[in-house]
């Protein structure tokens, strides 16, 4: 006689399932009958169905989520195990990149040591951590994330994975910080009254002092060149001032229908006719269209950026302007053979330079100037070195205007 297989309390076991014996109330084997046998046959058809709803609606739940979030789940190290395609997608990594590799290979640096620490110390003790992390994807683009990390526990109440719900909130980021760019002008704004009252005009006056003092003073005495150092001083000092001065409290755009080449003619005659850049071959290309713009404004945003190239090209070889268009747009685009810009840092922000005379306002008034037009500003990074910033700028509507300029056409 067969005896009842036994199983350990703690191993799941399928109630009223026994396999082909069955025991009667006080334990005593028989043979399990026909009956009980198709009972027992029915009561597993019954199990495997809820567990393949339950199956379905896991399914499901993780359908739901892998379509709202960024879901990655690593090991108590950091190490990734499982990624979901938008993490992949957002990332800019391919899954195989990401699997088995650490996940601060997307770290950015941009959060303190502490506030990774804190991060570690919560989930390391098993509780939720939530927070905005930004983060450095594969092509050293950045975008943040909200997230969430869950850790997972073994049976002894340890983390034994973690798993990451993020969603994106690169462009929320953005505008907060366009925002607080706005509040900063506004001040700046002020502060740059203050300092052409209190300051420019003093300035002037020195200067013009300086001018009487020498007019006194024989014509070769050594005191005529000092003071002719000090005017000179003063006059680039004043010429930063009208730099700030112009960023802080842009003037007013005045549009009116002009053509590319009146914009591009003086910013390039300005470089070309200075001797510093003599080395420098700057080239024309493309069509000539009708904009509607402020030529002044256009123009000073222009040499902005020429005089960058030049400088990145350290005032040797070649420096292209192009005009060219782009479905309801004309781009106005500035290319050098220079080094490219440096890695991780946002160039427009006013007074960031990387040179020692530099102001580091040149590419915040090329943004603005071109905002200011209702277009935007790109950059590129150019095959074999060198970088092209373009003014993308909208086209007038009415197809008269669209179409290119008459100079152009007589070509
Ligand atoms: N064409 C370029 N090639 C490489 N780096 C550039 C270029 N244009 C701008 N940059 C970088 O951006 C910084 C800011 O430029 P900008 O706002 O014009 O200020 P500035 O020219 O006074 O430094 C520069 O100091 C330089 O590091
Ligand atoms: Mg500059």
């Amino acid at each position: 006689m067969a005896s009842r297989p036994s199983h350990p309390r703690d191993e799941p076991s399928l109630d009223g399932v026994d396999w082909g014996v069955a025991s009667d109330e006080h334990g005593h084997g028989r043979e399990a009958t026909i009956g009980e046998l198709e009972a027992a046959n029915r009561e597993l058809e019954r199990s495997n169905a809820s567990l393949a709803q339950a199956n379905i609606e896991l399914a499901d739940l993780k359908y739901a989520i892998d379509e709202a979030s960024i879901v990655a789940i690593t090991d108590v190290k950091g190490v990734i195990a499982y990624v979901n395609d938008r993490f992949c997608k957002i990332s800019k990594y391919e899954r195989d990149e990401l699997l088995g590799a650490d996940h601060r290979i997307l770290n950015s640096g941009y959060h303190p040591k502490e506030f990774m620490r804190n991060l570690w110390r919560t989930i390391g003790r098993g509780s939720v951590w939530r927070g905005e992390i930004r983060n450095r994807a594969k092509d050293g683009t950045f975008y943040w994330v909200d997230t969430t990390i869950v850790p997972l526990m073994d049976r002894t109440g340890k983390p034994r994975q973690y798993l990451a719900i993020r969603t994106d909130i690169t462009e929320r980021k953005r505008v907060e910080s366009l925002l607080v760019q706005k509040e900063t002008m506004a001040q700046l704004g002020t502060m740059a009254a203050v300092i052409a009252h209190e300051v420019k005009n003093p300035l002037a006056g020195i200067s013009g002092a300086i001018q009487v003092i020498s007019k006194r003073l024989p014509a070769d005495s050594s005191e005529v060149r000092i003071l002719g150092d000090i005017r000179e001083r003063v006059l680039a000092l004043n010429q930063s001032l009208t730099a700030l001065l112009s960023f802080a409290r842009p003037r007013v755009a005045q549009l009116r229908p002009v053509s590319t080449k009146e914009v591009v003619a003086h910013p390039m005659m300005v470089v070309t006719n200075d001797p510093r850049y003599e080395h420098v071959e700057v080239q024309l290309r493309g069509k000539d269209f009708t904009i509607v713009a402020d030529p002044e404004l256009l123009g000073q945003a222009l040499l902005n950026l020429l005089i960058n190239a030049v400088q990145a090209n350290e005032e040797r070889g070649t420096v292209v302007v192009e005009v060219g268009q782009r479905e309801r747009h004309v781009t106005l685009s500035v290319s050098d053979q220079g080094p490219g810009l440096p890695e991780g840092v946002d160039v427009f922000q006013p007074f960031f330079t990387t040179k020692i005379a530099g102001t580091g306002l040149g590419l915040a008034v090329v943004r603005q100037t071109a905002e200011a037009h209702g277009g935007s500003v790109e950059i590129e990074r150019l095959e074999g070195g060198g970088t092209r910033f373009s003014l993308v700028l909208p086209r007038p509507v009415g197809a008269d205007e669209i179409a290119p300029a008459k100079a152009a056409r007589k070509r």
